[in-house]
């Protein structure tokens, strides 16, 4: 039974306002659907025969026993596949996980954080809920990130933390290493530059800043690329200095030993990911031209497993339209700089036709839909 009881006010009220301010983290969409476009998640789950010999070692793993500390392991298997040292990572249960353990480590009451807009609204809130302040640069026309504005803004407030995306979610627009570098040499705090898309895009990322500066983190994750969303890992990756005090800030044993193994497996089997990005970038060409090809369609160029597109129907309507065929994307309308547009993300071939046909059904006013 629930307690109906006068206490019960005095219970919310303990509550930091900050948290009873905020709002929880939603999707708001069924985890399921037949057509699933709309959390940038891969379509394909690992092939059987792999996952058969992961059960296999699965068997051998004691589920009773804590895990390492740190996954030793994948630490070690990271530092292989990014020319680093162990010291300089921390794994952990998704990076967004990761990016609390930085907002707790750095964010105090005021803290002073400056971010481009429209940037992954988990970042805002993070600051928010650990009383920072935020100083938001709005993009330019083109939604690219404003680096003169950035500049600007880090000159001026001299934040304790600057936060990056590239290639941006929501956008799907990606900052040049240059750029990225000249917001870096300006900034007096950290940089955390999330790369949760970076291996769809073209170039490298900010991997070669590690070498020269030691306030640059890179935050990277299983989720999109090596399709392991279900799992959560993420790594963040940073001076060893710098990661030694993140340690301090970071909650114990956030690794689980099933998903350290299916990881390691992963990074044995380079070829098959590397397979699979070729084919969602080929995948978001397609759509970005298929897109660009209707009428009062904008399709922004994307770096990333998404596109995003302004609609000339109500977002919401169109999403319901597309829902009742099985298929689901985002609306983006949340963003002020992104009112009216969606995001769909790239999925199999096929789901990306099903989806291209149900817009144009959807565009034409198709009542059948
Ligand atoms: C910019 C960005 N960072 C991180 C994540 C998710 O990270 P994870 O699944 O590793 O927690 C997402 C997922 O949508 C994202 O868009």
């Amino acid at each position: 039974m629930i307690p109906e009881v006068d206490t019960l006010s005095q219970a919310l009220a303990t509550i930091r306002p900050a948290v009873r301010q905020g709002k929880p983290y939603a999707v708001g969409a069924p985890p399921e659907a037949p057509i699933k476009l709309n959390q940038n998640e891969s379509p394909w789950d690992l092939p059987e025969p792999l996952k058969r010999e992961l059960l296999e070692e699965f068997l051998a793993l004691p589920f009773n026993r804590y895990p390492a500390e740190h996954p030793e392991r994948l630490r070690q298997a990271l530092a292989d596949f990014l020319d680093w040292t162990p010291e300089g990572i921390i794994v952990g249960n998704g990076s967004n996980e990761l990016a609390f353990t930085v907002g707790l480590a750095v964010i105090d009451e005021g803290t002073s954080v400056v971010l481009p807009r429209p940037m992954f609204s988990l970042y805002e809130m993070i600051v928010r809920l650990h009383g920072g302040r935020v100083h938001p640069v709005p993009p330019r026309a083109d939604l690219h990130f404003d680096v003169a504005g950035l500049l600007a803004a880090i000159r001026q407030q001299q934040p304790a933390l600057v936060i990056l995306t590239s290639p941006n979610n929501p956008t799907g627009r990606a900052m040049t290493l240059a750029d990225i570098a000249a917001v870096v040499e300006v900034a007096p705090g950290l940089v955390l530059i999330d790369e949760a898309y970076v291996e769809f895009a073209d170039g490298t990322g900010a991997r070669p800043l590690l070498d020269r500066y030691p306030h640059v983190l890179l935050l990277r994750t299983f989720s999109k690329a090596f399709g392991l969303a279900g799992l959560r890992l993420g790594y963040l990756v940073g001076h060893p200095d710098v990661v030694r005090e993140l340690y301090k800030a970071r909650i114990p044993f956030m690794v689980d030993r099933l998903a350290e193994t299916v990881a390691l497996t992963l990074l044995r089997n380079l070829e098959l990911v590397q397979q699979r990005i070729a084919e969602i970038k080929a995948g978001v060409q397609w759509l970005y031209r298929e897109l660009s090809a209707l009428p009062d369609v904008d399709p922004i160029p994307s770096q990333a497993n998404f596109v995003i597109f302004r609609t000339p129907q109500e977002p919401g309507a169109l999403l319901a339209r597309l829902a009742k065929e099985g298929i689901l994307i985002r609306n983006m309308s949340g963003y002020p700089e992104l009112q009216g547009f969606v995001r769909v993300n790239a999925g199999r071939a096929e789901e990306n036709r099903a989806f291209m046909a149900a817009l144009k059904k959807a565009l034409a006013g198709d009542e059948t839909l």
